[in-house]
């Protein structure tokens, strides 16, 4: 029998979607550059489903029924154009690539590109939800061809997470690097909303005075509300979760240095080239390389703060409810920024994301899932040409009922020394984009000043400069 899908690469990731591919009825298949995982694979869940065990990559390549779909589960980067160069000499016309590793979209680009040259499809496709979503349904981001999805697509549909409504969470985001695109912001996202979970939980703890297991019943609380999702879910398993051998909270035992493989920073560095101001998700990132400078910080410790306040029982449950707030307007934020750096990157790069698509895929299996994306998607499909998330009435609305409560915890985390910068980035953001007026108006002119730069005015279409070295007087630029 030829197998309608393969899988090359049987780490943990490739070896789970290869089973879910398998358990939902597809022949697939697996290969591996040590030959001892493909065993190992079939030996163990084998009666999983259908699958075909190859040793060689001429053999896989056989294997496959045309057009083939072959699925790449390796390391980003070299390796991936190690194994891309390994096949696509074996494959023929209308076969198909997919890369599911976390690539960078400019290199899935670039793979499309040389693989469309000799007529074969390469599908950059974004994959979340970790080794349990690979294996019980990720949300999936593919790019590519149209073409190529018209193909795929109708297998990716059965594997992929169901949103509540039933739909699955896969649809085509667009050409080429669309995919991987869409994956990274993703993350992005998934950074900034644990940095604003990481902030409320200090908050409560430093500024509340309640223990890990206290802030964990709270997060709870919050999960059956409007922060339900699988982050603040985690988060109080996390939280409640006690050491084995020292019998502390377990939050107390993990060294404080966040490690991170670099999709974050990426959102970021393409964020800076496009101009797109994701404040929010940069202050994760930074967030997460401060707390790695370990000499850094410890040389810093003896430099002095406030002196703290301790609140009392009523004043710490107000905190908490405010916390909340401050939360939900400042994840609102980074979503925000987020669908900005998408949009954006659709206009750069010609893609036609619909963001109302991306919001629905991302419903279920990915790790950023949330109840609050369905809501995103609402605002899209009502408006799909919305400016921002910020120009839909009900999140404005959200975010102006939150915003007392949003500076009382700023007010608190300044005042007693805690730093929150997700939350200010956040605030300062809300503020900058609702300012009449911004001292942009003054950095022109220090501008024009030092290196005639020439400004724009308010009243008057054209550029000007002003002689700041002679009489003062205006000139047209
Ligand atoms: C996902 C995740 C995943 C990512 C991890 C680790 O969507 O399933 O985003 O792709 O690799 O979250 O990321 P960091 O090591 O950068 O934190």
């Amino acid at each position: 029998t030829q197998a309608q899908i393969g899988v090359t690469g049987l780490a943990v990731m490739g070896r789970n979607l290869a089973r879910n591919l398998a358990r939902n009825g597809f022949t697939v298949a697996v290969h591996n550059r040590t030959a001892a995982r493909t065993d190992a694979l079939v030996a163990e869940f084998g009666e999983e489903g259908d699958f075909v065990a190859t040793r060689t990559a001429k053999e896989f390549v056989a294997a496959l029924e045309r057009p083939r779909r072959l699925v790449v589960m390796v390391k980003a980067g070299e390796p991936t154009d190690a194994v891309i160069d390994e096949f696509a000499p074996l494959l023929e016309p209308g076969d198909m690539i997919i890369d599911g590793g976390n690539a960078h979209f400019a290199d899935t680009r670039r793979r499309e590109r040389l693989l469309r040259e000799r007529d074969l499809h390469f599908v950059g496709t974004g994959i979340s939800g970790g080794e349990e979503g690979a294996l019980h349904g990720p949300s999936i981001m593919p790019g590519g061809s149209a073409e190529s999805y018209a193909v795929l697509g109708p297998i990716l549909e059965r594997i992929a997470a169901k949103a509540e409504d039933g739909t699955p969470c896969v649809s085509h985001v667009g050409p080429d690097g669309a995919g991987h695109f869409v994956k990274m912001v993703h993350n992005g996202i998934e950074y900034a909303d644990m940095q604003l979970i990481g902030e409320a939980y200090q908050l409560l703890r430093d500024v509340a005075g309640y223990t890990p297991g206290r802030i964990s019943d709270i997060f709870r609380t919050w999960n059956t509300g409007r922060l339900d999702s699988y982050l603040i879910e985690i988060t109080a398993e996390v939280l409640a979760h006690v050491d084995e051998y020292t019998g502390k909270p377990f939050v107390d035992v993990v060294a404080d240095a966040a490690e991170q493989k670099g999709t974050g920073r990426w959102t970021v560095q393409t964020a800076l080239d496009l101009g797109v101001p994701v404040s929010g998700i940069a202050e994760a990132v930074f967030a997460r390389s401060l707390s790695g400078h370990v000499p850094l910080r410890e040389a810093s410790r003896s430099l002095e703060g406030p002196t703290p306040r301790a609140l009392s029982e009523e004043e710490a449950a107000a905190f908490a409810d405010r916390v909340e707030q401050a939360l939900y307007a400042s994840k609102i934020m980074s979503y925000t920024q987020g669908f900005h750096e998408i949009t954006a990157g659709a206009e750069e790069y010609g893609w036609g994301i619909d963001p109302g698509a991306v919001a629905a895929l991302w419903r279920g299996g990915c790790i950023i899932r949330a109840a609050f994306l369905d809501r995103i998607r609402a605002a899209y499909d009502t408006r799909p040409d919305l400016p921002s998330l910020l120009s839909d009435a009900t999140f404005a609305r959200e975010v102006a009922d939150a915003q007392d409560d949003w500076r009382e915890v700023m007010v608190a985390a300044t005042r007693q020394g805690v730093p929150a910068p997700g939350f200010a980035a956040a605030l300062a953001y809300y503020d900058a984009l609702r300012a009449e007026r911004l001292p942009a108006a003054l950095v022109q002119g220090q501008r024009d000043f030092f290196g005639a730069h020439t400004y724009r005015r308010t009243d008057r279409e054209g550029s000007f400069h002003t002689l700041w070295g002679g009489d003062r007087s205006e000139v047209e630029a």
